[in-house]
């Protein structure tokens, strides 16, 4: 009998432990996305903003890539195990008031060009689960795509290398290499000319 009330007392303490624990995770996560968020991102400097993504966030940023003020990153945390994160390659310029959702993961190119007031979303809730989950995949960008301004991009969307995203098309399926789409939701409108060989640098002063 003393070890059925034995047993109960620690399965309480157990599930109040982990209670505690869930606890100090959500705030150590809101903490870490407020200073992210609402002071990082607003600091009128590259290096510094960069410093906190690269070890912090543990974000990855090639060099000559630049991070304009205003980011918006969601993530689930700063580990790598937890965290899928986001990838970014060389000479790509993320301009300003973006949003990464890195929760899924997302990878972008070199030379890629995210114009300003851009969405890419890596997570959604299923709508028909009675318990409203998340669900959500990665999204991937190719090198020398160029999304217009106030875009978004759904979760699981892969923009070929190349492709062109027209100023607030709204993107739920695959861009093939080269194509260039609009619209909501995003249709091709033509195709863009290959062999294109530029290198982006955008580092502007207090930008
Ligand atoms: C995608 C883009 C480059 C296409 O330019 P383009 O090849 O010169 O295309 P056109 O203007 O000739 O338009 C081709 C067709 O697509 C349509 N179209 C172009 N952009 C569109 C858009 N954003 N949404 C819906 N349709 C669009 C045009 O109306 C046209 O349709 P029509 O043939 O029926 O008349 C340009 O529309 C765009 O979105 N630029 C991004 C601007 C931006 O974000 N700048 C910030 C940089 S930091």
């Amino acid at each position: 009998m003393r070890s059925i009330f034995a047993d109960r007392d620690r399965t309480k303490q157990a599930m109040s432990k982990a209670r505690r624990c869930g606890w100090a995770k959500d705030l150590g996560l809101r903490v870490l996305s407020y200073i992210t968020n609402a002071v990082i991102c607003h600091l009128p400097s590259y290096t510094l903003r960069h410093a906190w993504y690269r070890l912090v966030l543990r974000m990855e940023i090639g060099s000559g890539s630049s991070i304009l003020r205003g980011l918006y990153v969601y993530c689930h945390g700063i580990s790598r195990q937890r965290n899928p994160g986001i990838t970014i390659g060389r000479n790509t310029v993320i301009n300003r008031n973006c949003c990464l959702d890195g929760r899924r993961g997302v990878t972008i190119g070199d030379n890629v060009s995210i114009s300003p007031h851009v969405f890419i979303l890596t997570e959604q809730h299923d709508i028909d689960d009675p318990a409203f989950a998340t669900e959500g995949a990665p999204v991937v960008i190719g090198n020398r795509a160029f999304v217009g301004t106030r875009a978004i991009i759904l979760p699981g969307v892969t923009i070929g290398e190349g492709a062109v995203v027209a100023t607030g098309a709204v993107v739920t399926r695959d861009v093939p290499p080269y194509s260039v789409v609009a619209g909501v939701p995003a249709r091709p409108i033509r195709k863009r000319r290959s062999g294109l060989d530029y290198q982006l640098h955008f580092r502007h002063f207090l930008e």
